[in-house]
């Protein structure tokens, strides 16, 4: 049984005081289920001071973006090494807010996707679909697309050592939540399309739903079969919202 992973995604939040306060309550709050897996992904300038606080915690340490380039003259960009060298273990990738506000197309996330790889990170691959693509009756299409972007060039070997995040772009940051049965229905067509490249790693990739994840909505959706945690925003930047999920994950795959 694939184990539950519920991911913080600050953004661009908190300041060092606000931060190192934060991840000192998520630490001493962490539940002790070994599996459930918790995560927790800061702004670039904190990184460090994070992973200091969170040794021996077993807690992974995340960025939110990293660079499809190795080094060079790229200002303001950070690289997938630079991420390893101060103690990150994953990084977001293809987040809808760096697909939507920063122009990333599918081709610069996979590229993203393979920097991350290359040098050891965990990559999380975020897809989903907006509000226009859903009613348009595009969702897979969308979230096809997405996915094959990076199962064309990174292959299913690639997938096998990330996770996967939907967030329908209509649910994030806007109280509203997709049904469990509708993320379901997401989360199962996205494991049979990765399944058409490799059965296995369909079966053990963890996908994560995002969007709206509170701590009276996150049982009713990581109680269905193919949704294996949650990605937070909103509700990761309060340690008793955060660790409020990460009971409900206990709840559900407890021990
Ligand atoms: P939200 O954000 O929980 O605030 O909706 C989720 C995300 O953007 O990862």
């Amino acid at each position: 049984m694939r184990n539950l992973l519920v991911a913080g995604n600050w953004k661009m939040n908190g300041s060092g005081a606000a931060n190192s306060a934060l991840v000192e309550a998520v630490v001493a709050g962490r539940p002790a289920a070994s599996s459930v897996e918790l995560l927790v992904c800061p702004p670039f300038p904190y990184l460090a001071a994070v992973a200091a606080a969170l040794k021996g915690s077993g807690i992974t340490l995340g960025a939110q973006t990293v660079s499809e380039y190795d080094k060079g003259a790229y200002t303001g960009e950070v690289s997938a090494a630079m991420l390893r060298d101060i103690g990150c273990d994953a990084v977001i990738v293809g987040h809808s807010e760096r697909r939507a506000l920063y122009g990333e197309t599918s081709e610069a996330v996979a590229a993203k996707f393979a920097a991350a790889l290359a040098a050891g990170l965990l990559p999380i691959l975020c897809v989903g679909e907006t509000l226009t693509d859903r009613e348009a009756g595009n969702t897979e299409a969308v979230v096809d697309e997405q996915l094959d972007a990076v199962l064309n060039t990174a292959g299913a070997d690639g997938i096998r050592q990330a996770v996967i995040a939907y967030e329908p772009v209509w649910a994030i940051g806007t109280g509203k939540t997709a049904s469990p049965e509708q993320a379901q229905e997401v989360h199962r067509h996205i494991r049979s399309r990765i399944a058409g490249y490799d059965a296995g790693v369909a079966a053990a990739v963890q996908i994560l739903y995002g969007g709206s994840v509170k701590g009276d909505n996150a049982e009713g959706l990581f109680s269905m079969p193919d949704i294996d945690g949650g990605l937070i925003g909103g509700a990761s930047l309060k340690a008793d919202d955060f660790l409020a999920i990460a009971e409900a994950a206990t709840r559900v795959r407890g021990s």
